[in-house]
């Protein structure tokens, strides 16, 4: 099979349309720059799917500076044959106009949105919203494919779809790390040679909060005492947050227990690296 391009949103609607009887749809939202922790989303939605649908499209919303935006990096051929090579159906690549027409009308997130990400990064999530509702709107997937790694994303969309009525199953796939760990992220690039050999330290970092717990520490304050002064090590890292939260909620957990999950945020050469980890017993 060929993956198809589309740019134009009416002719993508069309053919999907042509498509959508008796079979199962699934989605995979991204930006583009498209890395193997994309690759692995696309090759579960293959699994489960008849039919795998990729959209890339830069939101400029969800980025804190049009700098940031612009440096974001654009890799549109290269993309669609990682796509091809994963046998996605079709990329859908809009332009902003060709999503927006009637302009960008934002939404506003709740309650899960405010800490975190949504306190360091102000609008992040209205943005990172905004659009998945209309990209949602336009595909109505039966499934949508997000990565773990983002994991106060995946609440801030799950919220976003209940009360917008966007029915959609939401899968969560589990992150795709480099051999020493780091979590893959299109930022990854971006660190120096040194920053990127301290890199791996916040994985390590959360492997051992879990190892604590397993060893029988339930109390997050002493992990998360553990995890600073183990983040400490990095020279010129900022550590923005490191919490324990209550399972797949943006809560935090009182007491430590399966399920949970670890969150840390660290700035390394000026670079916004996050992660996380579920503490699960082997
Ligand atoms: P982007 O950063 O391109 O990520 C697209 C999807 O890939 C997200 O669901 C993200 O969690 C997942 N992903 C990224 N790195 C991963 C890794 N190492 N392992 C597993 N999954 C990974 O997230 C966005 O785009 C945008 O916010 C978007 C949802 C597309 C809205 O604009």
């Amino acid at each position: 099979m060929t993956t198809i391009l589309f740019t134009d949103t009416h002719q993508f609607a069309d053919w999907l349309a042509t498509k959508r009887d008796s079979t199962i749809v699934g989605f995979v939202p991204t930006m583009g720059a498209l890395h193997e922790g994309h690759g692995s989303l696309f090759e579960l939605a293959r699994s489960q799917c008849d039919l795998v649908i990729a959209s890339i499209y830069v939101n400029n919303l969800q980025f804190n500076s049009s700098s940031d935006f612009d440096r974001y990096p654009r890799t549109l051929d290269e993309d669609v044959a990682m796509c091809q090579s994963r046998s996605v159906d079709a990329v859908w690549a809009p332009s902003q106009l060709d999503l927006f027409p009637d302009g960008q009308q934002l939404l506003t997130t709740g309650e899960n949105a405010l800490e975190y990400e949504g306190r360091d990064r102000p609008g992040h999530f209205v943005g990172v919203a905004t659009v998945v509702d209309r990209l949602l709107s336009i595909v109505a997937p039966d499934r949508m494919y997000l990565g773990a790694k983002d994991h106060q994303q995946i609440s801030v969309i799950t919220s976003m779809c209940g009360q917008l009525h966007q029915y959609v199953n939401i899968v969560r796939c589990p992150t795709i790390r480099e051999h020493d760990g780091l979590a893959i992220s299109s930022r990854n690039r971006f660190l120096t040679q040194h920053g990127r050999s301290q890199a791996p330290i916040i994985s390590l970092a959360l492997q051992h909060m879990i190892d604590t717990w397993r060893a029988g520490e339930t109390e997050p304050t002493t992990l998360i005492a553990q995890a600073t002064s183990e983040l400490q090590n990095i020279n010129g890292a900022t550590v923005h947050y490191i919490a324990v939260l209550d399972g797949h909620e943006m809560q935090l957990t009182m007491s430590v227990k399966q399920g949970d999950t670890a969150i840390i945020a660290v700035s390394i050469d000026n670079v916004r690296l996050i992660d996380n980890m579920q503490f699960v017993n082997v």
